[in-house]
């Protein structure tokens, strides 16, 4: 299969299924749409201290989709070429992250919850934590491309 060459166009809040009630509401993933991959690991970030920002790296191969399932935060995404922010504050909202973007995540609200679905199992060679190396990267596929 062609290599991903990913920008952070690629990267985009999905809605995700919700059933209202009067007694509160729930969020359902389920494999399939709305993200392109089968979830292999979930984990999350909580207990963040105020002012403290996650993240700093990429990843070659991984797909992730990230949610505020409590509180709020700020994805700032960088594709070497651009860069974007979102914030994410509903639990019913994920951030698709494809594979090759660099990733910090900032400004967490007190209690925040970072939950992340990913497409793989934990592996930190699929990590890029150096950002000069994450930009060498990036402008190795570009000249690929062209
Ligand atoms: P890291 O992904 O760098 O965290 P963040 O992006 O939130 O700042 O992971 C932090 C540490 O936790 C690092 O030593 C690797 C370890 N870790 C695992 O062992 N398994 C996992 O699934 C994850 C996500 C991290």
């Amino acid at each position: 299969m062609k290599e991903l060459i990913s920008d952070i166009h690629n990267c985009n809040v999905v809605d995700l299924e919700k059933i209202h009630n009067r007694a509160g509401n729930i969020t359902i993933y389920q494999n399939g749409t709305p993200s392109p991959f089968d979830v292999k690991r979930v984990y999350y970030l909580y207990d963040v201290p105020g002012g403290s920002e996650r993240g700093g790296h990429a990843h070659k191969e991984l797909y992730q989709l990230i949610i505020a399932a409590g509180g709020s935060f700020n994805v700032i995404l960088d594709d070497s070429r651009n860069k974007k922010v979102v914030e994410l504050n509903r639990p019913n909202y994920g951030l698709l992250v494809v594979p090759g973007i660099w990733r910090e995540i900032v400004n967490f609200s007190s209690g925040a919850i970072c939950l992340v679905l990913a497409s793989a199992k934990y592996d930190e060679n699929d990590y890029i934590r150096d950002y000069s190396l994450y930009q060498q990267f990036k402008s190795n596929q570009y000249a690929d491309r062209s």
